[in-house]
């Protein structure tokens, strides 16, 4: 690892050892060592061979909801053969850590592959603290009731699946265009202003509202910390940034 890097780690550690109160952000970046395809690069990004506007979007739905149901249950049964990485499990040793230590740390994820849910359960972390902002690829709605569930054949035996209470059932992600959860926001909100330290963890902070909370953070005189493999939006507002893979830097960044 270059000197610098070296350097900034040593000093993100000395940051996260003396807070207290920390949100951890993630976004795509985090699973994409879990060989999930994240959704701007451009190899295998998930936009490479589809534009969002055609299947993530109420209108998509609309316009041909069995398309939308085939690709996301084809994403669901990619996210159910992957599983956490070094990355996630850093996350969830960490949250335990902090926990004996009576510190929180809570994790707003972007991310709809329960990949955090299952890093915790391996490791007995706090699943309270993991709030996913975007939805759940696991959980299907109502279209008529709003009912979830995750109880779902494998294969769907059709596109779209008719739910119980007489509607369909549409993936339980924020599309594009659509307000996020309520309890998430409001999580996110009272968080981001109350953590002594923010860090965003493999996302390039081009989506709102979760690309403007580090600002919130900061508002509140949080430090803030970025490890993306890339230069993100926002590399240069945070007080730190460092240049590297989730799974290979958490584990030395984070303790455990
Ligand atoms: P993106 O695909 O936009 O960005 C992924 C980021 O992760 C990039 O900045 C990469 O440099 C970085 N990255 C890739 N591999 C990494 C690794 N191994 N370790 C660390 N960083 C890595 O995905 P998101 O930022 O999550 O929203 O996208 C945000 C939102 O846009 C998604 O939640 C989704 C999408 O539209 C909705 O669907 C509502």
């Amino acid at each position: 690892m270059p000197v610098q890097e070296q350097i900034n780690l040593t000093r993100a550690r000395a940051w996260i050892e003396e807070s207290t109160r920390v949100v951890i952000l993630t976004g795509a970046g985090i699973s994409a060592e879990s060989g999930i395809p994240t959704f701007r690069d451009a190899m295998d990004g998930l936009w490479a061979r589809y534009s969002a506007e055609e299947l993530a979007t109420p209108e998509a739905w609309q316009r041909d909801p069995a398309l939308v149901s085939k690709w996301y249950e084809e994403r669901r049964r990619k996210v159910l053969n992957c599983a956490p990485n070094a990355g996630h499990l850093a996350i969830a040793r960490y949250q335990n850590w902090a926990k004996e230590q009576g510190r929180e740390v809570i994790v707003l994820t972007q991310n709809v592959d329960g990949l955090h849910f299952r890093a915790a359960k391996q490791v007995n972390a706090p699943e309270d603290a993991i709030i996913e902002v975007h939805g759940s690829l696991l959980r299907w709605r109502c279209t008529r009731t709003g009912n979830e569930t995750t109880d779902l054949p494998e294969p769907f035996e059709r596109h779209p699946l008719p739910s119980k209470f007489g509607g369909f059932l549409r993936p339980g992600v924020v599309w594009f265009g659509e307000a996020l959860p309520e309890d998430a926001v409001q999580r996110a909100d009272v968080s981001t202003r109350n953590c002594d330290l923010f860090i965003s963890i493999g996302t390039s902070g081009l989506v709102y509202p979760a690309a403007g909370w580090v600002f919130e953070a900061q508002r509140h005189g949080a430090k803030t910390l970025e490890v993306n493999r890339d230069p993100s939006q926002h590399s240069s507002e945070f007080d730190l940034s460092i240049r590297g893979m989730a799974g290979e830097v958490l584990p030395s960044l984070l303790p455990s």
